[in-house]
C-alpha cells in the first residue's frame, strides 16, 4: 500500500511520522514545494526507524509528483496555517489555489486514490478538491471531526480525572466556531457524560472545544500539528486496513440530515472504499438548529470560494 502526503510542514510531517511508526503502509511519499524540506523530514523519520523499530520507507520529493504515482491514499495538508487573530476562513484565497493545483497533480498520477483534505478552511477546501478532482464522494473527505472530538474528549477527561481512552464522543458540522459537539452522544466508559458533568461545566467544555484550534494559535503563533497530524493518520489507517471505523468526517451530504450539496462533518464508516456509509442520527430540535447554523456558515464560505473563480 502506498500513501502520499502533500505538504511536509508540521501537520504533514507528523502524519507521516505516525503512519511510519505504526507501519500502516510500507511506503510513504512526502511532497513539498520547498526544496529539500520533504527529503530532510523523510530522512529524519527513516533514521528514527532503528530506534522505534518500523520498516516503513519514507521518501521525500520536491514537487516531483511522478513519485506519487498509484498512491492508494493521499493526504493534502498544503497551504498556509493560521496566524493569531486570523480565522480559518481568512486563508481561503491562498489555500484554494494551492489545494487546486496540488489536487490536479495528484489526480493526474493517482486517479483512483482516496483523498483526505486537511488544509483550511477545511470544509471548503474539501469542496475545492472535489471540484478539481471530480471524485465521487466516497473517495474525497476532510479531516476535522477526529481532531475536534479529540479535543473535546481530552477536556472531558481532564475535568473527570479519568483516562482519555474511556471517552467516546460525536460531533457534527463544520470545522469552525459553529461545530456541534453532541453531549447526548458522549459517554464515559458507557456512562452518559450528562450524568457525570453538570450542564454549565459541559457548556464551558464545548465552548473551549469550538475554539480549541484558536487557543493553540494564540499560544504558539501558528496552528496545531500533533493532534491534527495524528487524526489524519487515523483516517488513513482505517482506510488502508479496512477497519470500518466510525468517525466524524467531513463529507458531501446528499440529502442526509435534510442537507444537500454541502460539505459538513457527520459520522461515517471508513473502510477500504473510503466513506462506506454516512450515519444519520436522530437529532433533537436543538441539535438540528445548531447543525443548520453550521451548514449556513459553511455554505457562505463555499459561496466565497465560488465567487473567487
Ligand atoms: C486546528 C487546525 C488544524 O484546528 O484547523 O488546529
Amino acid at each position: 500500500m502506498k500513501v502520499t502526503i502533500v505538504g511536509a510542514g508540521n501537520v504533514g510531517a507528523t502524519c507521516a511520522d505516525v503512519l511510519a511508526y505504526k507501519e500502516v503502509s510500507n511506503e510513504i511519499i512526502l511532497v513539498d514545494i520547498k526544496e529539500g524540506l520533504s527529503e530532510g523530514k523523510s530522512l529524519d523519520i527513516f533514521q528514527k526507524s532503528p530506534i522505534n523499530l518500523y520498516d516503513t520507507k519514507t521518501i521525500g520529493s520536491t514537487n516531483n509528483y511522478n513519485l506519487t504515482k498509484d498512491s492508494d491514499v493521499v493526504v493534502i495538508t498544503s497551504g498556509l496555517p493560521r496566524k493569531p487573530g486570523m480565522s480559518r476562513d481568512d486563508l481561503i484565497d491562498t489555500n484554494s489555489k494551492i489545494v487546486k493545483s496540488v489536487t490536479e497533480n495528484i489526480v493526474k498520477y493517482s486517479p483512483n486514490c482516496i483523498l483526505i483534505i486537511v488544509s483550511n478552511p477545511l470544509d471548503v477546501m474539501t469542496y475545492q478538491a472535489h471540484i478539481t478532482s471530480k471524485f465521487p464522494r466516497e473517495r474525497i473527505m476532510g479531516m476535522a471531526g477526529i481532531l475536534d472530538t479529540a479535543r473535546y474528549r481530552a477536556f472531558i477527561s481532564d475535568e473527570l480525572n479519568v483516562s482519555t481512552k474511556d471517552i467516546q464522543a460525536l460531533l457534527l458540522g463544520g470545522h469552525g466556531d459553529t461545530m456541534v459537539p453532541l453531549p447526548r452522544y458522549t459517554t464515559v466508559a458507557g456512562i452518559p457524560v450528562t450524568e457525570l458533568i453538570k450542564e454549565k461545566k459541559l457548556f464551558d467544555i464545548i465552548e473551549r472545544t469550538k475554539f480549541g484550534g484558536g487557543e493553540l494559535v494564540k499560544l504558539m503563533g501558528t496552528s496545531a500539528w500533533y493532534a491534527p497530524g495524528a487524526a489524519a493518520a487515523q483516517m488513513v489507517e482505517a482506510i488502508i486496513k479496512n477497519q470500518k471505523r466510525i468517525f466524524p468526517v467531513c463529507v458531501k451530504l446528499e440529502g442526509e440530515y435534510n442537507i444537500d450539496d454541502c460539505y459538513l462533518g457527520v459520522p461515517v464508516i471508513l473502510g477500504q472504499n473510503g466513506i462506506e456509509k454516512v450515519i444519520e442520527l436522530d437529532l433533537n430540535t436543538d441539535e438540528v438548529k445548531l447543525l443548520e447554523e453550521s451548514r449556513k456558515h459553511v455554505k457562505e464560505v463555499m459561496g466565497i470560494l465560488e465567487n473567487l473563480k
